[in-house]
């Protein structure tokens, strides 16, 4: 299993007697840009709030090798430590630090890869200033990549709605990740805005060596990038397949559209 990323075994979350995600497996390899679909509160935030260390699984099984190949159980971590360890992700409602410039929200993602000690911090010794240096211009080439780096000084709150999506991913991504876990990256863009993403996303992934989960609503943008796409109603998986097969699968058209229209 040497290029496999990611083994979701099992998993399910009962809310009160609600099961928010139920039996749901799966397995990401390296690289890969998988899609993640189904209707209003199929369960798809849920099972990214389990990848990414914020609710811990009911039961079930998340095994992530990281880059040296040690494994992981995913469910006994909580976020700070899973993006250490290379998950990163984004979220649905954007979270940044609004009173914070652009490049402020930047490099604090930065920290986490930092190596210099606390000794190095309160000495202000070399090694410091060369990691701050290092990541001043890291910052600024993450936000160039999204096209905000002229937005830097800017407080994150005035962004328009587009640009704070972008800061989010840009800041995801500052983590240095192996698996990038996108919340409707395009949620509230208009179709410029989504179709300039898309590009980037799948740019992104080429660049850094990333596999991608990608939750998303709008069909173009997922149907366009994604090589596979696992499709949540009820908290279950009801398929999973290419593009081609999701779209005229007769479960999927139902599970959107109601039983009218098959
Ligand atoms: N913390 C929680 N407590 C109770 N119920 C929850 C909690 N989180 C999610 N749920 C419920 O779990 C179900 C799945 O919600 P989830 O947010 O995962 O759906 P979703 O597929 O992301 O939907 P959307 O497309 O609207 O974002 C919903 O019925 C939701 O109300
Ligand atoms: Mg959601």
């Amino acid at each position: 299993m040497a290029d496999v990323l990611l083994k979701v075994t099992d998993l399910s979350i009962v809310f009160g007697g609600l099961k928010a995600v139920s039996g749901f497996s799966c397995e990401l390899s390296m690289g890969e840009l998988v899609g993640l679909i189904g209707p209003n509160g199929a369960g798809k935030t849920t099972v990214f709030n389990m990848l990414s260390g914020v609710y811990t699984p009911t039961s079930g099984e998340i095994d992530y090798w990281d880059r040296k190949g040690r494994v992981h159980k995913v469910g006994t971590k909580g976020p700070a430590s899973l993006n250490q360890i290379g998950i990163a992700r984004t979220f649905q409602n954007i979270r940044l630090f609004g009173n914070m410039t652009v490049e402020g929200n930047a490099r604090i993602a930065l920290h986490s890869r930092r190596v210099e000690t606390p000794l190095d911090v309160l000495f202000r010794l070399k090694r410091f200033r060369i990691d701050e240096e290092r990541m001043k211009l890291e910052a600024e080439e993450i936000l160039s990549l999204f096209k905000i780096d002229n937005k830097k000084y800017e407080l994150a709150r005035n962004l328009p709605y587009g640009e704070q999506r972008k800061l989010e991913i840009a800041r995801a991504l500052a983590s240095n990740p192996v698996l990038l876990l996108l919340d409707e990256p395009a949620a509230g863009m208009n179709g410029q805005e989504t179709e300039d993403l898309m590009k980037l996303i799948a740019f992104i992934r080429k660049e850094f060596r990333l596999s991608i989960l990608l939750i998303e609503h709008d069909m173009r943008l997922v149907m366009g990038i994604c090589e596979r796409i696992m499709v949540l109603d009820y908290g279950r998986i009801i398929a999973s397949g290419t593009p081609e097969e999701i779209q005229k699968d007769p479960a999927v058209i139902k599970a959107y559209l109601g039983e009218d229209a098959v």
